[in-house]
């Protein structure tokens, strides 16, 4: 589904798939180099993740493998509770692996710098941060993100694994979500 197939539910369109796309392989070359001989693994978050992840992985020219954690933190609202709770852990040992987490979007950077400071005592021999999208004037705590997308404004966007309320997730471009659709 693309942007012009819901017009009335969207505002802008902030980034459009071939972007994304075009985004991924970039971000992809560096990461197939910045891990040259490493033992890489990419770590994704449920369930915001699951597009940039599966494109993502394909854009890069090596085998790697994918774990996945489900945490929650927004609920069916449009801002960041803070409260982070683990419904899925990973299945992987992370000990002596160069963890790389994919995220859909850092907004607060709660969830993240959760998820850091979880991952702090697991054993890891790196750990590093790709966000396909961020939104730097939402930042209420810092977090390292070694590699991000697209820097956007502070409004709420759905599209491209990110939803309102388990919706618009199979959108393939992202966009901003017109207010009347949640107020
Ligand atoms: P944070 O803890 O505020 O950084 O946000 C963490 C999670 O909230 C992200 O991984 C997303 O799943 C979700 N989120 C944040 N901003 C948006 C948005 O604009 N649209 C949809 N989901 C969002
Ligand atoms: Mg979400």
């Amino acid at each position: 589904m693309r942007a012009t197939d819901i017009e009335s539910d969207l505002n802008d369109v902030l980034v459009t798939e071939e972007q994304i796309l075009a985004k991924l392989d970039e971000i992809a070359a560096r990461v197939a180099a910045d891990y040259e001989g490493k033992d890489l693994l990419l770590v994704g978050v449920l369930k915001g993740a699951v597009m940039v992840m599966a494109d993502f992985a394909r854009a890069l020219p090596t085998l790697v493998p994918m774990d996945w954690m489900a945490v929650s933190s927004y609920g069916a609202g449009t801002k960041s509770s803070g409260v982070v709770q683990i419904r899925k852990d990973l299945d992987t040992d992370l000990t002596g692996k160069h963890v790389l987490i994919v995220e859909d979007i850092i907004d607060s950077g709660l969830t993240l710098s959760w998820l850091l400071d979880n991952f702090a005592s697991r054993g890891a021999a790196s750990i590093e941060v790709f966000a396909l999208l961020r939104k730097p004037e939402a930042a209420k705590v810092h977090v390292e993100c070694k590699y991000v997308g697209f820097d956007i404004p502070t409004d709420f966007v759905v599209g491209y694994g990110l939803d309102y309320d388990e919706r618009y997730r199979n959108l393939r471009d992202v966009a901003v979500l017109a207010p009347h659709v949640y107020s």
